[in-house]
Parts: structure tokens; sequence; C-alpha cells
């Protein structure tokens, strides 16, 4: 049962609403009970939030939209609205601010959720946008969603022992049979206008006219990148952009975060508090856009741009349709891709076959959040809704591209439309890269 079969009646829609919204509690709950309350206030690094920000921010939205505009109900703590505005207060500030103690913040949050499902209860979930076939809820779990991915790369942030665990992800039991696909020229339809859960940058769908290009089957390999870093990578100019040049010098960038090297010199990463040696055959993680562009040109390749990726993960050539996903239609399962904090780590290349596109490309969902060349741009037709601080407000600004989810993306905040963006030195969020290039005369296009 997917989102878009029939609509459900609004009882059903409840039914399955307020199970997205309690998975999201748990893994939050979970991110958060791992660690003790000195941890919860700490700044593992300037550019994350202290973790009990994130759970008293997570509460304070859900507050704004699902109880005070979609259940009209008057505000619970309305001196508290400054203190967890994104927009207020940097990432790096927040540790000053006279936060709600972990205590305070999970009294909140709960209270919030409670008077969030009496109005999930009481809306008719039609006949006025906003809730439309539970949109606001979707938006909150989404928003809650996005936040516990964000406490995960704190949780990798932190010093210390594991607090997390997992299995490990599956073997390879496919890998592509080829490098690269070529993805053929033509059209396709971009972006939504029948997903009821996708976000107002998704929208609207349009079409978009690709020259035929190339691509990877699967996302760039650890032992790939290692080749790039051991080859010199990190010292020769020739591969950089200017600003990439600028930034890796001026940051002393030598390989991936999280990777040192021993005195034999294999490569080795510390993950979730565990160091271990670098696996070659995952997708690597924790680069920034500008070692995937720099990686790319000392392959003689590129990184695809956003509707490239988009067209190779959504196009089915044999109905001339674009997909929800690349396996077709129906929500994620555990067999087509690595999603939902379900393993702590990409799983390497071929561990997820059942997931492939129709042109067979693999692992485009979930693994790692995938670098395009890219900006952040509004698609034609664009219009803010519910409100321009979600999107709108960094259209133009300096920033890249991401698609695709990583392993900490739950599978309730992700789908072949999804746009994420960053900015092209930020590597602390789960992303990695494939590589595109264009298509030469002769390749039978
Ligand atoms: C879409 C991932 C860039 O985390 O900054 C969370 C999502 N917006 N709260 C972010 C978001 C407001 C956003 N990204
Ligand atoms: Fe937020």
């Amino acid at each position: 049962m997917t989102v878009t079969d029939a609509p459900l009646d609004p009882q059903a829609l409840r039914t399955r609403v307020a199970a997205l919204l309690g998975r999201a509690r748990a893994r939050s709950a979970a991110l958060i009970d791992a660690v003790d309350e000195a941890d919860l206030v700490a700044q593992h690094s300037p550019l994350m939030s202290p973790l009990v920000w994130d759970l008293a921010h997570i509460g304070s939205q859900e507050e704004l939209w699902l109880v005070r505009d979609v259940g009209g109900r008057e505000p619970l703590r309305p001196e508290i609205d400054g203190m967890y505005d994104a927009f207020q207060h940097s990432r790096a500030s927040r540790v000053e601010l006279p936060l709600l103690t972990p205590p305070e913040a999970r009294a909140y949050v709960a209270e919030v959720r409670e008077k969030a499902l009496d109005a999930l209860g009481s809306s008719p979930l039609r006949g006025r946008r906003l809730v439309e076939h539970g949109f606001a809820f979707s938006m909150i779990v989404q928003h809650e969603q996005q936040h516990t991915e964000t406490m995960l790369a704190t949780h990798q942030l932190r010093a210390g022992p594991p607090v997390l665990h997992a299995p490990e992800p599956p073997s390879p039991v496919a890998p592509p049979g080829v490098a690269e696909v070529l993805v053929p020229a033509g059209p396709f339809t971009m972006g939504t206008d029948t997903e009821p859960w996708a976000l107002d940058n998704e929208r609207p769908a349009h079409r978009v006219q690709l020259p035929a290009f190339w691509i990877d089957t699967a996302p760039v390999t650890n032992g790939q990148y290692a080749s790039f870093v051991d080859g010199g990578g990190y010292a020769n100019p020739a591969h950089w952009s200017e600003r990439g040049w600028a930034h890796v010098r001026e940051a002393q960038l030598v390989a991936p975060q999280f990777w040192q090297r021993d005195a034999d010199g294999s490569w080795w990463r510390r993950r979730f508090g565990v160091v271990e040696p670098v696996p070659p055959d995952e997708p690597v993680c924790h680069v920034c856009f500008f070692e995937a562009e720099a990686y790319a040109a000392w392959a003689g390749r590129r990184l695809p741009r956003e509707a490239e990726w988009e067209k190779a993960a959504r196009f089915d050539p044999a109905t001339d349709r674009s997909r929800r996903y690349p396996w077709g239609d129906a929500d994620p399962t555990p067999a087509q891709a690595n999603l939902g904090q379900r393993h702590l780590q990409p799983a390497p290349v071929g561990a997820y076959p059942a997931g492939a596109s129709p042109l067979g490309v693999h692992q485009l969902v979930g693994d790692v959040w995938e670098w395009t060349s890219s900006g952040w741009h509004p698609y034609p037709g664009f219009a803010v809704f519910p409100y321009p601080e979600y999107s709108q407000v960094f259209f133009g600004g300096d920033y890249r591209v991401l698609r695709g989810g990583s392993f900490g993306t739950d599978p309730s905040a992700i789908r072949s439309t999804f746009r994420n963006w960053d900015h092209p030195i930020r590597r602390q969020i789960f992303s990695g890269f494939r590589c595109a290039r264009d298509a030469a005369p002769g390749d039978g296009v």
C-alpha cells in the first residue's frame, strides 16, 4: 500500500500517520536515551546543535503546526519559541541558550505529542490544503526524521566508546554487471504533482530534456577513493576547482572525514566510536562536494547534474514514465534500500540488486547522500507551501544538491523526487557520490 494508492478513508489515514509519528518518536528517543544528561547538553561540534536542542526543536515545530495551527489550540510554552527557531540562533551558539533541561525537554515533547494526536483525531484530513491527505502530519514526521539523521551525525562526531549498535549491512549478492550505463537522450518528468507528501521544492512536475549521458551503476567506493588519495590527489591542484583547492589547503583536508592512516599505510576509520579498517567495497562517506568534484576530475569524469540523477533514478524507458522509487512505486522494503539507521554504515556495492532502477543503476536510494553538480534552485512554477523557511529562503545560496538519502535517512523522509542541499564544504553529513560523463557521438545514441 503506497501513499498514492486510492485515497485512504480518514480513519485509515489517521492510523497510518499515527504509526509514522510513533516510529519517528521511538527513533528520536533512542538517540537521546543512548547518552547521559551531560552529553545531551554538550556541544560535540560547532557544526551541530546540542542533542537536547534538536529534541525540543522537534517538539516546537510539532507544536506550531499540529497543535496551534491544525489543532487550533493555545500555545503550551510561547516563551520558548524563539530559542528553538533555527533562524534566530546558529548551531554553534545554541549551547549558550537557557535551553530546556533534558527532563523538561522530554516532558515538553510528550505533552506536544499528546495534543498533536488529539488534533489528528479531530481533523477531517480534508477540506484545507494543509491537512489534505494528512500533509501537515507527514511534514512533521519528515521534519522529526530529518532531525534524527542530524542527531545521528552528531553521534558520529561524539568522542568516546560506542553507544549505538546495529547489525552489519547485507553482503553483496549481485554487483552491477557493468560499471556505467547509458541513459538515452530525451525528455522525462522531473518532480511531482501527485505525491501527496512531497515537499514544496519537489513540485511541480515538469518535463526536462536531457542529452544522453553515462552514469555509474554504483556510488564511488572507499577502495576507489583511496586510490585517488594514495595517488596524491589531495596534493595536486590540477584535480580541484579553484574554490575546492583553496578549501582543501585552508582546512588541510587529506582524506575523507574520520579516516586515519596507520604506520604501514592502510586506512582505518572511526565510525560511531569504533575504529576499524576502511571497507573497500562500501560507498565512500563523509566527503564534501569539493572532494567529490576533485575525485571525478581525477577519474576523467564529472558529477551528475541533479536532473540526470533523477532521470537515472526514476525514468522507465519501457513506459516513458517516472517512478516514485528506482524499483517502482511501492514504498521501500529492507531488501531494496539501506535506510532508517537499520545499519550504522553504507552497504557494500551489490547488496541491493532488488533496488536497482530499470536502467540497472544500483543503490540510488539509501547508503549515502549523493552530491550533484547542481545548485539549489526552484523548479519552474515553484510555489511556497506551507512556509518559506523550509526551501525558498535557501534558493540561490551557496549550496549543492544532494540526492537519494543515506543509511541514516528514514524511509518516510526519502523518495526519488526528494531534494536535499548543503554547503559545498560540509562533510559531517552522510555524503558520498557517483560519477557521470557526457555521451559521445558513436555511443549509440
Ligand atoms: C533539508 C536537510 C537541509 O536539516 O537543515 C530541518 C531540513 N529544515 N529543519 C536541514 C530541515 C528544518 C534541512 N535540510
Ligand atoms: Fe528543523
